[in-house]
């Protein structure tokens, strides 16, 4: 499964709720790229500074970075992809990736919700530095502030937070990313959601429309 959506959508945080559910992998793109950043990696010194203007790094380096995680044994019975792919040329490439292995995609479940609803989720987003749960200070506030209720971990503000970030972030979604809609419109997969609304009731939303046939 694909989750596409503008940045603060919410695939991260349904993608948690569905790996749960379905114990298959929960591959973000964005974690992927934040984790080879913090340790440094080759990759991640070449993303950095894509990543904090809110630009999207090239594709040659989230490939490489999704072919890999795709090999993992987590990903054999199957996947839910986050963030990824995010332009034409990602979504070929995952197509002909998926393809050589015999395999391809269910479903492309695209969230959307309206702008000044994402730009408040991404102000008062926080995320547990241990095990990448999502909070919101207002609209999911953890128990105790600053602590995860899963873990205790310490809750962090993502960099691409800030709020021009966030501004140039929806801009390059809008250009680059939207237009990854169409080409899967009309195609048996696409399952447009409505992603407003508590998270239980989106997952509900979500749950319908992969169980109903296609
Ligand atoms: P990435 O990490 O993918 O960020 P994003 O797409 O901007 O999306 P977010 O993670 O910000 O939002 P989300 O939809 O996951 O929402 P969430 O569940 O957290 O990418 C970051 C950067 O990495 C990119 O800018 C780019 O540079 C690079 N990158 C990544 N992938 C790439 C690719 N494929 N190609 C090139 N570059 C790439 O929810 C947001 C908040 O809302 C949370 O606080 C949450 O608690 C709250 N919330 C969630 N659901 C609800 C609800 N129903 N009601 C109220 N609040 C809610
Ligand atoms: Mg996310
Ligand atoms: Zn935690």
């Amino acid at each position: 499964m694909i989750m596409l959506g503008p940045p603060g959508a919410g695939k991260g945080t349904q993608a948690n709720l569905l790996q749960e559910r379905f114990h298959v992998a929960h591959i973000s793109s964005g974690d992927l790229l934040r984790g080879a950043v913090k340790r440094k990696t080759a990759i991640g010194q070449r993303a950095k500074r894509f990543m904090d203007r809110g630009e999207l790094v090239p594709d040659d380096l989230v490939l490489g970075a999704i072919e890999e995680r795709l090999q993992h044994d987590d990903a054999r019975q199957g996947f839910i992809l986050d963030g990824f792919p995010r332009t034409v040329p990602q979504a070929d490439a995952l197509a002909a990736m998926l393809a050589a292995q015999g395999t391809a995609i269910d479903y492309v479940v695209s969230l959307s919700v309206p702008r000044d609803e994402l730009v408040k989720r991404l102000a008062g987003r926080r995320t547990c530095r241990e095990c990448g749960t999502m909070y919101h200070i207002i609209f999911d506030p953890p128990s105790n502030p600053g602590l995860c209720n899963k873990c205790n971990g310490e809750l962090y503000q993502r960099d691409d937070d800030q709020e021009d970030t966030v501004l140039a972030r929806l801009e390059v979604y809008d250009r680059e990313t939207a237009p990854l809609l169409a080409t899967y419109r009309g195609r048996s997969v696409l399952r447009e959601v409505n992603g407003v609304g508590s998270r239980d009731q989106v997952l509900a939303r979500i749950l319908s429309e992969v169980q109903r046939d296609k």
